[in-house]
């Protein structure tokens, strides 16, 4: 007998019911940058994406909620950085001020989850706080966290991105929002996030100030076990979800950390893949709607439950159309 697995792929109808991965809008998440200038700002390294004034956020909840996508995940670009990043912990914050916007806005139905690091508040563009040698200082920076985790759990956020990569901030922070009463606030543990040459558009959408890198911090790209060893610490801790970060060069770690959490799995498709994308379909050497759904199809393949993309809308609406 011959063996013709091509039949499962001779037609259209036939191969959508063969597809293993189908992405559900509604687990698509969209990182939204909050500015406090009036207008809002292109990023110039992120075609597409820009810094918005919290005005904007009518529009983009709007849109949030029509495309079917299943939450946002808000950074905030302050007027104002100093060495501890007091604008993280102040309620009239940007992030503060934003959350409590977005969070009138939206429906039951949309997620409002927050970044919880320091990197956007810091005048020298860490993600903590350092010490008199100018390292960053693990524990100082995570009783820095406990402040803003509370700061962003009063102004509403449901969910909190613990994007820090400080030892030990996942438990100190749950300790922190059960202390306070806040016991259905969310984390979100980035377990697994490397320090990445693919972050670099990011710093750009953020103004970022950092010189030098997150090495001491963030994990060195050739390290799978170290990443699956994040994971499980941060699970301990009382992560409700873990992130593998970036995704697409990192699919390896988020297959393993998929294959044995016992908590919710999810990846961010950072700055740098979505650049890559447009800048090559901008040249006209790739095809851009089927290379951002191939590679957001592989992040669900490799175990993603929920991805983190500055698509989500976008592709989300793609689905919509293509289920019709
Ligand atoms: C830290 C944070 C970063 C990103 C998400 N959260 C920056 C960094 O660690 O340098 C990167 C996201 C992206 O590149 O899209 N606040």
């Amino acid at each position: 007998m011959d063996i013709r697995p091509r039949r499962l792929r001779a037609h259209p109808a036939i191969r959508r019911l063969n597809a293993e991965v189908h992405i559900d809008p509604a687990t698509l998440i969209l990182p939204v940058f909050v500015t406090e200038r009036s207008e809002a700002q292109p990023i110039e390294s992120m075609p597409g994406v820009w810094q918005h004034p919290i005005e904007d956020l009518e529009q983009i909840v709007a849109e949030a909620q029509s495309s079917g996508i299943g939450g946002l995940m808000i950074f905030a670009v302050p007027a104002h950085r100093d060495a501890t990043g007091s604008q993280a912990v102040d309620p009239e914050g940007i992030l503060h001020r934003a959350t409590r916007r977005a969070r009138e806005l939206a429906a039951d139905n949309l997620l409002i989850s927050t970044d919880l690091c320091l990197d956007e508040f810091t005048d020298h563009g860490h993600c903590g706080v350092l010490d008199e040698a100018g390292n960053v200082d693990n524990d100082a920076s995570v009783e820095r966290y406990r402040q803003m985790a509370l700061a962003s759990a009063r102004a509403g956020s449901q969910m909190l991105g613990v994007s820090g990569m400080m030892d030990g901030q996942v438990a100190a922070i749950r300790d922190e929002l059960e202390t306070h009463g806040f016991v259905d606030v969310a984390i979100l543990a980035y377990s697994a996030k490397y320090a990445s040459s693919f972050y670099g558009p990011f710093r750009d959408a953020v103004d970022s100030t950092l010189t030098g890198d997150r090495r001491s911090y963030q994990l060195n790209p050739a390290n799978r076990r170290e990443g699956l060893r994040e994971a499980q610490l941060d699970i301990d801790e009382g992560a409700d979800v873990v992130m593998v970060k970036p995704a697409m060069s990192y699919l390896d770690v988020l297959r393993d950390v998929a294959q044995f959490s016992e908590v919710p799995v999810w990846a961010y498709q950072v700055s740098g893949e979505y650049s890559m994308i447009e800048a090559a379909a901008a040249s006209g050497w790739i095809d851009r709607r089927s290379a951002v759904l191939e590679a957001l199809t592989s992040i669900y393949r490799a175990g993603a439950q929920v991805v983190l993309s500055y698509w989500a809308i976008e592709a989300a609406t793609w689905i919509q159309e293509e289920n019709r």
